[in-house]
C-alpha cells in the first residue's frame, strides 16, 4: 500500500524524512518519554519498521502516525498518537487499518501492543477495532509508574 484516502481527506502514506520534524514536536507534545527525532529517523533505515503517517491535505502536515515492527510472523505496534486538534475524526482507526491492511498483505499472524491501564481512550480504540486484552503487565511503564495492558489483534 503506498497512499489510501481517507475521510476526511486524511492521506496515509509511509513516514518519510519530511514528516520527522512533524512527529518529533508531536511527540514532545504528547508524551512524558518522547521519541526524538533522531529515533524516528533510525526507524527509516530499520528493516523491521513499518511506519505509517496521517498527512492534512492543505499543508501536508503530519498529524498523526503508528509505529510498528514486523518480527516474524508478528506486528508489534511501538506507537500510535494523533495531534489534539485532529482527535474524534478517525485518523486512529484509519492508521490501524492500515497496519491490519499491511498484516494480511504479510501474513501476519498477529498485531500485538501494550497500553497504560488509564488509557481509556486508547483502550476503547483497540478495542473498538477487535483487539483482545491478553494480559497485565505489572509496573511496565515509568513517570509515571503504571501497569501496561497487552492487546492482541488475531487473524
Ligand atoms: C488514542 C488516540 C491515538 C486516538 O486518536 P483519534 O484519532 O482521536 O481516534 P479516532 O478518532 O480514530 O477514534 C476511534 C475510537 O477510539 C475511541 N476514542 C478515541 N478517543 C477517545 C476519547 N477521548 N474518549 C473515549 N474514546 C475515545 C472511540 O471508541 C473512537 O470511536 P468513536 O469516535 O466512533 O467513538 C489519541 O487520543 C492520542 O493520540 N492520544 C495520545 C497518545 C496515546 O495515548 N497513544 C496510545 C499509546 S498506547
Amino acid at each position: 500500500m503506498d497512499e489510501i484516502s481517507k475521510p476526511p481527506g486524511i492521506i496515509i502514506t509511509k513516514m518519510q524524512s519530511v514528516h520527522l520534524d512533524d512527529l518529533a514536536q508531536l511527540e514532545r507534545l504528547t508524551f512524558s518519554r518522547p521519541w526524538s527525532y533522531d529515533a524516528l529517523a533510525e526507524e527509516l533505515q530499520n528493516p523491521l519498521a513499518v511506519f505509517f503517517v496521517a498527512q492534512s491535505p492543505k499543508d501536508k502536515q503530519a498529524v498523526g502516525y503508528i509505529g510498528m515492527h514486523h518480527i516474524l510472523d508478528e506486528g508489534a505496534i511501538a506507537n500510535i498518537v494523533v495531534h489534539p486538534d485532529y482527535r474524534r475524526i478517525g485518523i486512529a482507526k484509519a492508521l490501524i487499518a492500515a497496519a491490519v491492511d499491511y498484516a494480511e498483505q504479510n501474513r501476519l499472524s498477529r498485531l500485538t501492543l501494550e497500553v497504560r491501564v488509564s488509557n481509556l481512550p486508547a483502550v476503547a480504540l483497540y478495542e473498538g477495532m477487535g483487539f483482545k486484552r491478553d494480559g497485565i503487565r505489572p509496573d511496565f511503564y515509568d513517570s509515571p509508574k503504571e501497569d501496561a495492558a497487552i492487546y492482541s489483534l488475531y487473524f
